[in-house]
């Protein structure tokens, strides 16, 4: 049954899978006092901090909505959000966004230190791809693993995330088309959605390819409109609530969907994106309901 966003229904939900995702995040993290301390302390500061957990919760309802049992793909949700913590540290740096805030705690690089950050970064990337590469619960078939090893590594580098916070780095201060903004944001944010729904579709026995091409193409669509929204609560939201600096990006000129067609156009964006996302899944049953309230919250979500 198709569940509201706002629902107690859906709340409980997210919170099984953060769970879910935190133990074993907890688990392949090296301990805090494990030499190089520091590191190891600031890893665990980063990805053990308050972020919703998005990524992970996306490939626990592809699995749902594929039959898959959720600890098949343990190992997927904890490498992206792996992934992704590294891309907030490093997002934050002085080189970078320059932002002090992050999960409403002090940045990496502030609570540690700039070369700290850093590395926490660097390590965290390749504790993604070991968990990937060594979790016995994944996956029996290696052809598969290695399948998603390659998604991996392809939409987190320069022909995906990385090569998005490229663009968005060059855009700054620049006059970009709404056709550039897209591509930036489908390579900074969209690819690595991308990738937890693909790598959570690639932990079945067989992939129908009908259903693949379904589900990436309601990834497209989600991923960009999961940055729409980032942008429009960078305007309209308040630090307390975001847990990250507002107004960070209009401090920086930074191109983004309101300041290049305004605050209502990139609403009514983020609502089309979200109705293409449902008609991708349209050939689905109720086993996708989870999938459609994702894509809902996505562009109505506060934080
Ligand atoms: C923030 O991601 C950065 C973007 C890619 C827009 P999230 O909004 O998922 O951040 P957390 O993980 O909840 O902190
Ligand atoms: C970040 O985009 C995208 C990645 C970290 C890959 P933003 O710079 O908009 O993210 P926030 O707003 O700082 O979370
Ligand atoms: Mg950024
Ligand atoms: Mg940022
Ligand atoms: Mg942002």
């Amino acid at each position: 049954m198709k569940m509201k966003p706002d629902s107690e229904a859906f709340r409980l939900l997210l919170d099984e899978y953060k769970q879910r995702v935190d133990e074993r995040l907890d688990f392949w993290l090296p301990a805090a006092n494990l030499i190089p301390e520091s590191l190891h302390q600031a890893m665990r500061y980063s990805v053990l901090g308050s972020g919703k957990r998005v990524r992970p919760v996306l490939v626990y309802a592809t699995a749902t909505a594929l039959g898959i049992p959720l600890q098949r793909v343990d190992g997927i949700a904890t490498a992206v959000e792996i992934i992704h913590a590294y891309s907030l540290i490093h997002d934050d740096l002085p080189a970078m966004d320059d932002d002090d805030l992050r999960r409403g705690r002090p940045t990496c690089h502030k609570k540690f230190d700039e070369a700290t950050a850093i590395l926490a970064g660097d390590a965290l990337q390749a504790l993604a791809f070991y968990i990937l590469s060594h979790d016995p619960d994944m996956t029996p078939q290696p052809a598969q693993r290695l399948q998603m090893i390659e998604r991996l590594a392809l939409y987190s580098g320069s022909r995906g995330m990385a090569g998005g916070q490229a663009i968005d780095l060059a855009s700054v201060g620049k006059q970009i088309n709404l056709a550039e903004l897209e591509t930036m944001h489908i390579h900074k944010t969209g690819a690595l959605i991308r990738t937890c729904i693909q790598m959570a579709a690639l932990s079945t026995e067989q992939i129908d390819p009908v259903q693949m091409d379904a589900l990436d193409r309601y990834a497209k669509k989600i991923g960009l409109s999961f940055q729409v929204q980032d942008d429009i609560l960078d305007v309209i939201c308040d630090t307390d609530t975001l847990g990250k600096p507002q107004g960070s990006d209009a401090l920086l000129d930074k191109p983004t969907f309101p300041s290049i067609i305004g605050l209502q156009a990139s609403r009514d964006k983020a609502r089309e994106l979200h109705q293409q996302a449902l008609q991708a899944i349209e050939g689905f049953g109720s086993e996708a309901d989870i999938l459609r309230t994702i894509s809902q919250w996505f562009v109505e979500r506060s934080h």
